[in-house]
């Protein structure tokens, strides 16, 4: 962290229903807002402006920031926050160039998951899969034991875009594991306070799910912490929610492709200690093909495997395939660059040496 510079890295534009949550971490105290156009957002709860260091959240209408092509991040750092005439002495404006996915021709996203702490490997990985219109952060990019390890995502997707292209965010299971978990929505999207929910990105449509941890809530290794039945219940209950919306979500007229992005591949075959709540995860399946949704893409695994409905390796019935698209042996990182096209969805799975591993389409 350089020295006097009042924010780490750029900040990072997620995309959330109809909005983009943009996410940006202040190492002094500061008011923050952004400017779009002749529109003001000021980081405010409650009538009162924020102002200690930390993440922030400033959250706009996707549209606008689409038509803007550009935001103005406007920080007022405080000397000191009193009861009485608090003192600012320094204003600080960056403005961000933004490029929307666009509505209508090819959309390329890079997924990247698995980092394990990785940044520089997962950013090595990246470079050699080219330019992108959107990055996929598909879990487990670090652990969850402290600040600095909630931070790793973050910078990961700063790295990536520069603050300038959209991002997706789903959780991993290991973003679940330590002391400073708890506090892990500070530093994520977030809809409604929840880790899943439905994104737009030009014709794309997409619902991130969140399996939480990958073994029985009272396994020792949680320590009593874990409470995913019931958080993987509610998200049944709201997987049902967005098919009664259709009409604005899935089944809206300008949707081309439609997406689910989970860390952990749920659908597999798993060893019986990981194999949870098969009639839960069924019903997500079935759901997921109500929804229309062509391609699952998961991660968690540590190596590339595209399965079709009826594989072998699947444990539940599926209903379109699944990319495991994120790779990490050693030190060796991987992702996958996902590409849509008007009428076919291509992947092609290179890892940081250089190596593509898998490549295919989703229609002949
Ligand atoms: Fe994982």
């Amino acid at each position: 962290m350089e020295e006097g510079k009042m924010m780490v890295e750029t900040p990072v534009v997620y995309a959330v229903g109809n909005t983009y949550q943009i996410l940006f971490y202040l190492t002094h105290d500061a008011y923050a807002s952004v400017k779009i156009g002749e529109t003001v957002f000021d980081d405010a709860v409650c009538g009162n402006m924020r102002s200690l260091p930390g993440m922030r959240r400033i959250c706009v209408p996707q549209a606008l920031l689409n038509s803007a092509g550009a935001y103005t991040l406007r920080l007022e750092r405080i000397k000191a926050r009193l009861c009485y005439r608090t003192k600012t002495i320094a204003v600080e404006e960056t403005t961000y160039p933004f490029v929307p996915v666009k509505q209508n021709g090819e959309a390329r996203a890079y997924m990247i998951g698995d980092a394990h702490g990785n940044i520089d490997g997962a950013i090595k990985a990246a470079k050699q899969s080219g330019a992108f219109d959107f990055l996929i952060v598909n879990g487990d990019i670090g652990e969850s034991a402290d600040e600095s390890q909630m931070l790793q995502s973050h910078e990961l997707a700063s790295r990536l875009t520069g603050g300038s292209k959209p991002v997706v965010y789903a959780r991993g299971n290991h973003e679940n594991r330590g002391a400073a978990a708890e506090i892990l929505p500070q530093y994520i999207p977030l809809r409604d306070g929840c880790t899943y929910y439905t994104f737009r990105l030009g014709g794309i449509w997409g619902i991130v799910l969140d399996c939480g941890e990958d073994k029985t809530d009272d396994h020792p290794e949680y320590g009593g912490a874990a409470r995913f039945y019931d958080f993987r219940l509610r998200q049944t209950a709201y997987l049902r929610q967005v098919i009664a919306a259709a009409d604005t979500e899935f089944g809206a007229a300008d949707v081309t492709h439609r997406i689910c992005v989970v860390h952990t591949q749920f659908p597999c075959k798993q060893e019986p200690l990981f194999d949870i709540q098969r009639d839960l995860y069924q019903t997500w399946c079935d759901l997921l093909d109500e929804m229309g949704v062509e391609l699952i893409l998961s991660a968690h695994m540590h190596c590339y495997q595209y399965l079709l409905p009826g594989d072998p390796d699947l444990r539940l019935q599926t209903y379109c395939p699944l990319l495991i698209g994120t790779w990490n042996h050693v030190d060796v990182i991987g992702g996958s660059k996902v590409v849509f096209e008007k009428e076919n969805i291509c992947f092609s799975c290179k890892t940081s040496d250089g190596i593509t591993r898998l490549e295919g389409t989703l229609y002949d």
